[in-house]
This record gives structure tokens, C-alpha cells and sequence, in this order.
């Protein structure tokens, strides 16, 4: 008869046991009553990255890696990016159902009315030397943003929670803006409420002498999208330290700028940049099969934009953002590494080397495309990721707080140091 149980023999004791398996998962923590003497601490798990350790349950983000599958909510990637905006996707990520059309509107009003910083923070911005990363700005401000909110402390209550939430999505395009603002030296330029969420963040970044900044519809619209296709992405690096420093109780705005520092790392945010300087780097297409034979060669050198630790298939988001590249292209005219990107991305699709790795384009690989094409400069591109995953660890935080499983973060370690031994004055030290 099948049952939902592991049964482990001890080989040091000879004894066994049973461990119950649920949800395709056993309990580390079941581990622990395999010892070996009543003295031993009990087994436990050794997985440095979190390999094959679910540190949570969670209802927010799917992701089937091998099928290419990308849900938040339940809601496929393909038809949110599609059909929905920015916020009303933040909405869903945050609340975890569709909001109606009044819910939608207070939840617009909201936050387009919380985008105002105190004028003391700007006063933190120019601090910042002129050559300073908007990724360190943006860092340091929402720090500094938690500090003009005491309440923010008392994360134990919901209505709190939720204003902060607000203030949080809300502010963080504006602190974004001013960060770029001080990076090429101009003055900052303040929200208008009249614009949709993205179409204020271009607002605030390039407005210059007119008195009301249009945006083009088709660059707002793409960089909704973008904003869409980068509100979540499950348990990944910085979701995970918004997790961890959340669970010791902090308030959130120094839980998102502990995030927001995950995401600066080059193995996460900064991927796309990488892109852009490996398209640069070959320079034209009759380059590209000289480059691919140079990145099978083993010596050491990668397909940026290749690849993924989850998804062993085409990056679901990949296939969107290349479609919203051609839209941008439209207005700003053919990024002169398009051809090159695609002339690697169909060897690449082709080459066994490859297609035996399951290594296929990445939300990164047109990301950057877009980011130079709409005029960011390649420091904005982590900036531009932070934004919109605010939501995504928000709601990971707000998930987190409401699960009586979890408990401050603190894992095990195999210590591996000097055994107990006495200290030496130093003048007897050799
Ligand atoms: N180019 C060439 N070969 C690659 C690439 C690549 N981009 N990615 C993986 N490989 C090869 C590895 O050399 C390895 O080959 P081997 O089996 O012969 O040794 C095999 O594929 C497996 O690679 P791993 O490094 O084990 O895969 P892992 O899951 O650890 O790495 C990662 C995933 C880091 C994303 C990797 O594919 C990579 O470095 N890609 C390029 C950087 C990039 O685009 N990062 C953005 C990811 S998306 C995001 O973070 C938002």
C-alpha cells in the first residue's frame, strides 16, 4: 500500500523511521529526532543557497521552470501583461484577487496621491556625491523614507501594514526620479497626479521646460508592462532577504531597502546591463558565431541573457518583452544591437551546446534593449527592476507576517572551526 511517508534507516544505529510527506515536501525540522545518542543534536539538511529547501508556503507566484510557466495569483504572465496595468497587477499581488472597479479606482487614488516625498529628503539626496549609483541612493532613501514614519514600527497592525504598502509603491517612482535627477544634475521634478503610474515616473525623469510632460502612449504603455513583468518572481534572492529581515519584526521601509540591496548584486538585477555590454563588446553580426564559438569553448565566457536557475525553457516574460522591444523600436528607432541580439538568440536556439543545457533567452536578454532605447542610462536599469518588484516583496512580507509557521530567520550552520582551546597572552604567541 502507498503512503505518504519517508522511511529512513539510520545505517549508524540501525533504527528507522517514518517521516510524513506532504505537499511533495518532508520537515527538516522531522530530522531532528534521527540521533545517535540522547546527547546528539539531531540530523539536519546541508544546503548552502537554499538548493532544494522550501523556506516557505506560499500562495503569490507560480513558476514551472520546465513548461515555462509564470503565474501570479493563478493568472498567466501572458494575459496580465496583455490585459492589465501595473498597478491593478500590484493590486492582485498585494491582495490576492482582481480588485473590482471602485476598488481599482481608491487603489489608483491612493497611491497616485501618496507620491510626494517630505522635502527633507531631497535634502538626503543631494547629499550624495554627483557620481553616486541611483541603486545606492534609492537604497539609502527608503531607509531614510521608514524614518518619517514612526507608526511603520507597529507592523502588527493590519491598517498600518496597508498605509505603508501605499506610501511604499507610491514613492518609490518618485525616489527613483529624483535619484536620476541628481545622477545628470538637474533639478527634481514633482509628481503629476493627472498621469498614470508609469507615465509619472517619465514625468518626474524627463520633464524639462514644458509646463505638462506627455508621455508617448507607446513608451508608457511598455513600461507598464515591464513594471508587469517584473512585480514578482517567487523566492528569488532579494524576495528572500525582504523575507528574512521582515521576519526579525523591522518596518518594512528597512526590510525593502535590505531587498533593494539583494537586487543590486551583478548575479541579480544587474544582468541586463551585462547584455548591453556583451552586445556592445561584439559589435556586429558577422561577430556572433566567433563570440558563440569563444562562449562553448569553456574558457569561461557566457551568453548574457542566457540561462536561468529556474526556467530550463523559453523565459515566459522573454517572449514578451521582445514583442514590446519591436513597440519601442517603432518610436525611437532600431537599437543598432537589435540584429546582433537576434543573430545570437536563433545560433543559440540551434546550437546543441544550447539546446543541450536548456539555456534559452532570459527576461534580461531585450530588457536592457528597451531600458537604452527609451534613453536610461545603464545605472537605472537595477533602479527600473526595483520599482515594480516592491509590490512582488510586499506582498511577501504582508504573506509572511500572516503565516504561523514562520518565525525569525535563522538557520543551522556545520561548524567547522578550532576546537575549544585557551588564549594565548600574546607575548607567549608564536
Ligand atoms: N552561457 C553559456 N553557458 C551557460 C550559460 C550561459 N549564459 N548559463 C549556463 N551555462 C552552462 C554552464 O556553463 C553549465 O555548463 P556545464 O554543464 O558544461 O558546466 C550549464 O550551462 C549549467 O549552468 P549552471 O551555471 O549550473 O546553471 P545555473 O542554474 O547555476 O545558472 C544562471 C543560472 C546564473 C542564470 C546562468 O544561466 C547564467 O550565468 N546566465 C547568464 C547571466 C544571466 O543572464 N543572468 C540573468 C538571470 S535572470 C534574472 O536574474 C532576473
Amino acid at each position: 500500500m502507498a503512503s505518504d511517508t519517508l522511511s529512513i534507516t539510520d545505517n549508524r544505529t540501525g533504527k528507522k523511521y517514518e517521516v510524513p510527506i506532504a505537499e511533495g515536501t518532508i520537515k527538516a525540522t522531522d530530522l531532528r529526532q534521527i540521533k545517535t545518542d540522547a546527547g546528539d543534536f539531531g540530523l539536519m539538511t546541508y544546503d548552502p543557497a537554499f538548493m532544494n529547501t522550501a523556506a516557505c508556503r506560499s500562495a503569490i507566484t507560480f513558476i514551472d521552470g520546465d513548461k515555462g510557466i509564470l503565474e501570479y495569483r493563478g493568472y498567466p504572465i501572458e494575459q496580465l501583461a496583455e490585459k492589465s496595468t501595473y498597478l491593478e497587477t500590484a493590486y492582485l499581488l498585494l491582495r490576492g484577487s482582481l480588485p473590482s472597479k471602485d476598488d481599482l479606482a481608491r487603489w489608483k487614488n491612493d497611491v497616485t496621491y501618496h507620491t510626494f516625498i517630505n522635502e527633507n529628503l531631497k535634502g538626503l539626496l543631494d547629499a550624495f556625491r554627483y557620481n553616486a549609483h541611483p541603486m545606492g541612493k534609492l537604497i539609502s532613501t527608503v531607509a531614510a523614507l521608514g524614518t518619517f514614519y514612526p507608526e511603520a514600527k507597529n507592523i502588527t497592525d493590519p491598517e498600518v501594514r496597508a498605509r505603508q504598502v501605499t506610501r511604499i509603491v507610491a514613492k518609490m517612482i518618485t525616489i527613483a526620479a529624483f535619484a536620476y535627477r541628481h545622477m545628470v544634475g538637474q533639478r527634481y521634478a514633482y509628481p503629476d497626479n493627472d498621469l498614470s503610474y508609469a507615465a509619472n515616473f517619465l514625468n518626474m525623469v524627463f520633464k524639462t521646460t514644458e509646463t505638462k510632460y506627455k508621455p508617448n502612449p507607446a513608451m508608457e504603455r511598455a513600461l507598464d508592462v515591464l513594471f508587469i513583468l517584473h512585480a514578482d518572481h517567487e523566492q528569488n534572492c532579494s524576495t528572500s532577504a525582504m523575507r528574512a529581515v521582515g521576519s526579525s519584526h523591522v518596518d518594512p521601509y528597512s526590510a525593502v531597502a535590505a531587498a533593494a540591496a539583494a537586487l543590486y548584486g551583478p548575479l541579480h538585477g544587474g544582468a541586463n546591463e551585462e547584455v548591453i555590454r556583451m552586445l556592445t563588446e561584439i559589435g556586429s553580426v558577422k561577430n556572433v558565431p566567433a563570440f558563440i564559438g569563444r562562449v562553448k569553448s569553456g574558457e569561461g565566457v557566457r551568453l548574457m541573457g542566457f540561462g536561468h536557475r529556474v526556467y530550463k525553457n523559453y523565459d515566459p516574460r522573454a517572449k514578451i518583452i521582445k514583442k514590446v522591444a519591436y513597440e519601442v523600436f517603432e518610436v525611437t528607432g532600431k537599437s543598432p544591437l537589435l540584429d546582433i541580439a537576434l543573430e545570437l538568440e536563433r545560433i543559440a536556439l540551434e546550437d546543441e551546446y544550447f539546446v543541450k543545457r536548456k539555456l534559452y533567452p532570459n527576461v534580461d536578454f531585450y530588457s536592457g534593449l528597451i531600458y537604452q532605447a527609451m534613453k536610461f542610462p545603464m545605472d537605472m536599469f537595477p533602479v527600473l527592476f526595483a520599482i515594480p518588484r516592491v509590490s512582488g516583496w510586499l506582498s511577501q512580507w504582508e504573506e509572511m507576517l500572516q503565516d504561523p509557521d514562520q518565525k525569525i530567520a535563522r538557520p543551522r550552520q556545520i561548524f567547522v572551526g578550532a576546537a575549544r582551546r585557551d588564549y594565548t597572552p600574546i607575548d607567549k604567541r608564536p
